[in-house]
């Protein structure tokens, strides 16, 4: 079978399917079963300098191709969560912290504060006010929190990138810049859902961020430019959930692929492996190595 391991964003892994962040990533016991059933790597849920709930409810809600969530990025802070880490290490795979800060100097806290295997910067988060892409539409503001985050650890470092911009290739390079290790493209699309009766947006939160089936064109796009404008390794993510979707993400660019909503299929956990092996035998019938597809629909450009 084709050999699936290799580096994704200057982590070592043996398949380039992870686990998201946000989904299942809130308890160590939830990173270790996804590593155990067959990703590559584990995002954890974000954590933030100050514990928070998150928005009133409902945060979560399904819509046509997907699912809006306006979590609100709950989190019991830094500061409670290295055991989480250490329980999901127990699955044999790097642990890969989501993290997320208002301003640089919060960002160098958490890092500084976490033995993770890698961290992947939250700054796309659509419904956090002074968090996520609040922070992180600002090319600027994405280089000097990757400069800094960088500088303070010694693992490497992966931004997580807003496609609620015109331009998403200005703000990998932007990360690039600053010396990210790798960007991962895409958090969700700003969204909205209204319940027709009550004549009220459905969210607590009024608007949120889509996931699922209905971004994974938009993904496969925002990959697309980025891997054609930088020099440093891309992550697909929206919209995966089947070999099929991580094929078209690697042949865009992504060198990694991460896996979220789809956890919601009655498969579970069992997707990190259907997709591996998806990809495994695809590459044996095309005769090509990972390495060869990444990229490959960009050789018709
Ligand atoms: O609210 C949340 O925890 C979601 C975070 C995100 O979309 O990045």
């Amino acid at each position: 079978m084709a050999s699936l391991s290799g580096y994704v964003g200057a982590i070592r892994m043996d398949s380039p399917v992870m686990l998201a962040a946000g989904i299942l990533g809130t308890t160590g016991a939830s990173l270790r079963r996804a590593a155990l059933s067959g990703a590559g790597a584990v995002v954890t849920k974000s954590v933030g300098v100050a514990e928070r709930e998150g928005h009133r409810g409902p945060v979560v809600v399904q819509v046509e191709g997907g699912l809006l969530n306006a979590m609100g990025l709950p989190n019991p802070s830094y500061r409670s969560f290295q055991e989480e880490i250490d329980i999901g290490r127990e699955g044999g795979v790097p642990v890969i912290a989501s993290i997320f800060g208002a301003t640089t100097s919060e960002f160098g806290e958490v890092a500084t504060g976490l033995d993770a295997d890698g961290f992947e910067l939250n700054l796309s988060c659509p419904h956090a006010e002074r968090f996520g892409a609040e922070v992180g539409c600002e090319a600027c503001n994405v280089e000097e929190i990757t400069r800094a985050v960088k500088r303070s650890v010694s693992v490497p470092v992966w931004v997580k990138l807003t496609p609620n911009v015109a331009e998403i290739t200005a703000l990998g390079l932007a990360a690039q810049r600053g010396g990210a290790d790798g960007v991962v493209a895409i958090n969700t699309l700003k969204a909205m859902a209204i319940d027709v009766e009550s004549c009220r947006p459905i969210l607590g939160n009024r608007f949120g961020g889509l996931s699922g089936p209905a971004i994974k064109a938009v993904a496969v796009k925002s990959v697309y430019d980025l891997a054609g404008a930088l020099d440093i390794p891309v992550i697909g993510v929206g919209g995966i959930s089947r070999w099929e979707d991580a094929a078209e993400m690697i042949m865009a660019g992504a060198c990694g692929v991460q896996v979220g909503t789809a956890l919601r299929k009655p498969e579970g956990y069992g997707i990190f492996r259907s997709i591996s092996e998806g990809l495994a035998i695809y590459l044996d019938r095309k005769g090509m190595t990972l390495e060869e597809l990444v990229g490959a629909a960009r050789r018709f450009s």
